[in-house]
């Protein structure tokens, strides 16, 4: 396609012999004789180049000039001119024209100046866009280092996290193995006083008290060796349907008591994972326990799992996994109270609680949070006051190579 150039001047002969010496030179012209027609030409017509009279009644070429530049950055002017004092070349250049010719010119100099601004203007609009689409790369590389520097300081966290937690679970199982033996003792001689009491005796009260803490703390060391992972338990490649069904049962009754349905939605095709089932459920009961204490009015729970892919831990975080490894994930949501937002990041801390004595001990989600992370999975809720809470749990799948058969 030839380059379209428009050329501006009062004087028809002018018009007319630069049209001639660009249609020799190969080019499509377009012609103007005053500023308005010119900017009218410029909107309609899109040319490469103007070639614009200095002098003109109706506007003068620099205000032309000017508006050709705000109108299009792209369309490069050459400015004509009679008066061939440096001045007015300074100011058309200035004013954003990108050469000048003097009147009167010669064939020669039109088509070179023609020539070479069509060729700078191709190169620098090539340069222009080659500096847009670096730009564009720039923000690109700035956005992923942003995220994966995010991504970095949540797994160092999360490591931090986890390093605290195994110095302390390592020091909560030292505490459970000392409680454990001078509790027995304690348990076993209140049972003895008790037999040796008469029916009607008023320090049975006092004993079946000291006997119901015994059940207490008995059920706190019980938590804090799960939490410590001293006894750990073997990992068999299960389906994590069992343990959920599992956990179930053992809590019909209270899910009866509390008027609360539950709904179970699981994916046909979830993986088996490689974990301990007895742990497993241990984690379900302690978030459905959870569950129903959150919902004293009865509710909702939605028990989810599905297939998904992810390629690290920190991939979980954001909700944009590349394909690489397969996951199980499992929702567990409820309609209950809800988590206030500054409670979100403590809910995991062992011994956080917000319930009364009888109720929790605050290690419930603790045991939880380790037992998933030992077995490689992560756990996250989301939650709103009032809103229920969903807790979410990914569990890397069993590669479909070694998973054992259920036959
Ligand atoms: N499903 C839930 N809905 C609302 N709050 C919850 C839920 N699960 C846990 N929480 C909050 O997290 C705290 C810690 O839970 P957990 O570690 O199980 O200890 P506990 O249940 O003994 O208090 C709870 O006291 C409660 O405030
Ligand atoms: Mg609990």
């Amino acid at each position: 396609m030839p380059d379209k150039i428009l050329v501006v001047d009062d004087e028809q002969d002018i018009v007319k012999v630069l049209s001639k010496i660009l249609e020799l030179a190969g080019h499509e012209v377009i012609a103007a004789f005053n500023g308005v027609e010119a900017l009218q030409a410029v909107r309609q017509r899109n040319p490469q180049l103007v070639l614009l009279d200095y002098m003109m009644p109706d506007m003068t070429g620099l205000e032309v000039l000017k508006q050709i530049k705000e109108f299009s950055e792209e369309t490069y002017v050459v400015m004509v001119t009679g008066r061939g004092s440096e001045e007015v070349a300074a100011s058309v250049m200035k004013a954003g024209a990108s050469d000048y010719v003097i009147k009167p010119f010669v064939r020669e100099q039109i088509t070179t100046v023609v020539k070479d601004t069509l060729r700078i203007r191709s190169a620098e609009i090539k340069a222009k866009r080659l500096q847009d689409e670096i730009q564009e790369l720039n923000r690109d590389l700035e956005r992923k280092v942003e995220e994966r520097t995010k991504d970095l300081v949540e797994t160092q966290d999360r490591l931090i996290h986890q390093t605290n937690l195994a110095s302390l679970g390592e020091m909560s199982g030292g505490m459970a193995h000392e409680i454990r033996n001078p509790l027995n003792s304690i348990a076993l001689y209140s049972q003895i006083m008790m037999e040796e009491l008469i029916e009607d005796d008023p320090k049975r009260e006092y004993l079946t008290k000291i006997m119901s803490d015994v059940d207490r703390i008995n059920a706190i060391v019980t938590n804090l060796n799960v939490f410590s992972r001293r006894i750990k338990r073997d990992k068999k490649p299960i389906h994590l349907l069992s343990p959920i069904r599992a956990s179930l049962r053992t809590l019909s009754t209270q899910f009866m008591k509390n008027d609360i349905k539950v709904k179970l939605d699981m994916e046909p095709d979830i993986p088996e994972v490689l974990a301990s089932a007895e742990e497993m459920e241990e984690v379900f009961d302690h978030l459905l326990v959870n569950a129903i204490h959150a919902m004293p009015q009865g509710g909702d729970i939605l028990i989810q799992a599905r297939k998904m892919r992810g390629s690290s831990k920190a991939e979980f975080l954001r909700d944009t996994p590349p394909a690489e490894r397969e996951y199980v994930e499992i929702k567990l949501k409820d309609s209950g109270i809800g988590i206030e937002k500054e409670a979100l990041g403590k809910i995991f801390i062992p011994f956080y609680t917000t319930k009364s004595d009888w109720e929790g001990t605050g290690l419930g989600l603790s045991v939880v949070d380790r037992v998933i992370n030992d077995h490689g999975g992560i756990i996250n809720v989301e939650s709103e006051p009032g809103k229920g809470a969903t807790f979410i749990i990914r569990l890397p799948a069993l590669e479909s190579g070694t998973q054992f058969s259920a036959a």
